[in-house]
């Protein structure tokens, strides 16, 4: 039986993100319980209510991809205390038409790291007012992660272990969380 399709957002558009290495690391961890794919925003104009009901084609891509994803792992850095202008430019589009909002009842698991004390708890915090207000269901439980050079390893790994095993208990249950949704029967997350 396929796996259930994993939609990841990376809340930078950094060439060296340390999120995007994170979220590369945890789509491993998950490797047996979900296929995976990058959504990319880098390419996303910046909104403009003039253009949501002649979306441009790389929100079309992007709406599209959200779309077919049976859940979305959205892996953000903090900037100034909030969400990254990026990603909230995307969580803009992919709500966006009215009636046509790309979020609403998807599963999404937030997570994100910064190399501040709080790794990046205030961006996660609202971002989970704002995805929660569109309408996603969240995987409950918080998951900041406090950047360290050797978070993730050489090979793409997530080299301290007992990080690695707070994130995998995290992708657990969001397998099951996802799972449940889609009206497959309730697997174990163990
Ligand atoms: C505009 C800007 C604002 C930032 N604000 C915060 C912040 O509020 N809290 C924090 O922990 N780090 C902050 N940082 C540092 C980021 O956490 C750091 O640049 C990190 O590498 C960003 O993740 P990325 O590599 O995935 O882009 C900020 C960085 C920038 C560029």
């Amino acid at each position: 039986m396929a796996k259930p399709l994993l939609a990841v957002i990376v809340g930078s558009n950094r060439r060296e993100s340390i999120n995007r290495k994170l979220a590369q690391a945890m789509v491993k961890l998950g490797a047996d319980k979900f296929d995976a794919r990058i959504v990319r925003i880098d390419d996303l104009p910046m909104f403009n209510q003039d253009n949501e009901n002649n979306l441009p084609t790389e929100v079309v891509r992007f709406k599209d991809e959200v779309a077919r994803a049976d859940g979305v792992l959205i892996v953000t850095p903090e900037h100034d205390r909030s969400i990254p202008a990026v990603l909230k430019n995307a969580v803009d589009w992919g709500a966006r038409p009215w009636g046509k909002n790309s979020w609403a009842g998807k599963p999404g698991f937030i997570t994100g790291t910064s190399p501040g004390a709080i790794g990046s708890a205030l961006a996660q915090q609202h971002l989970r007012s704002v995805m929660t207000g569109l309408g996603m269901i969240l995987l409950g439980g918080e998951a900041y992660v406090t950047f360290k050079p050797n978070l993730v390893d050489d090979h793409g790994n997530i080299a301290d272990e007992s990080t690695r095993k707070f994130l995998q208990d995290h992708i657990d249950r969001f397998a099951f969380l996802v799972g449940r949704l889609s009206g497959e029967p309730a697997r174990s997350a163990a």
